[in-house]
């Protein structure tokens, strides 16, 4: 991808604002009751590295590993889970952290998992929630950045598993 065919969305300063103010409202919605969150890999890496050093009530964190099946900007809806939770959720105040909603289909797919497991208490924080092409009725509960559409790249966020790196958030302009 050319550079030129890229520019910044979101800057690394509007990304650690979001964070904070997101890690302020956790911390005072559950106090000292302890959470889990749950990131899920690859995407959120980065996010919740952040957000977890945002947050002051005590937290235990785990990952799954989930795939849509399908290459390019388009999810296919067919969700794989590539890794598993380690520790179980219980009785736990679970929070799943995602770099990002789009269709929803990930997340429903993982939500319904989760609350199979019967969680105290189960809520969705996503850095970017995309509205334009939400396909499924799922609310996060918390939320970094609103967008409508356009497929964005770093701070996590990859186009085929490159540019994760990148500290900022780019919007990658179709040529
Ligand atoms: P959903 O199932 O359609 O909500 O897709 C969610 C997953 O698709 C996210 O966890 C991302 O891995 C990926 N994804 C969706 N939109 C973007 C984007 O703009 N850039 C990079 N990855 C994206
Ligand atoms: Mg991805």
């Amino acid at each position: 991808m050319a550079e030129q065919n890229r520019k910044i969305l979101f800057s690394r300063e509007r990304i650690a604002a979001e964070i904070k103010r997101i890690g302020q409202e956790i911390s005072h919605d559950y106090g000292d009751e302890e959470i889990m969150l749950v990131g899920v890999l690859k995407g959120s890496f980065l996010f919740i590295a952040d957000l977890i050093r945002e947050i002051e009530t005590p937290s235990v964190i785990d990952f799954v590993r989930l795939a849509s099946y399908g290459s390019g900007t388009q999810t296919s809806g067919i969700i794989e889970f590539r890794k598993e939770l380690e520790m179980p959720i219980h009785d736990r105040h679970v929070i799943i952290v995602e770099d990002i909603i789009d269709s929803g289909y990930t997340l429903e797919c993982l939500y319904n998992k989760l609350l199979l497991q019967e969680p105290r208490s189960l809520k969705i924080c996503t850095l970017i929630d995309k509205r334009a092409r939400r396909e499924v009725e799922i609310e996060a509960d918390y939320i970094g950045i609103s967008m409508e559409d356009g497929f964005i790249i770093g701070y996590g966020l990859d186009h085929d598993e490159k540019y994760r790196n990148l500290p900022d958030i780019y919007l990658v302009e179709s040529a």
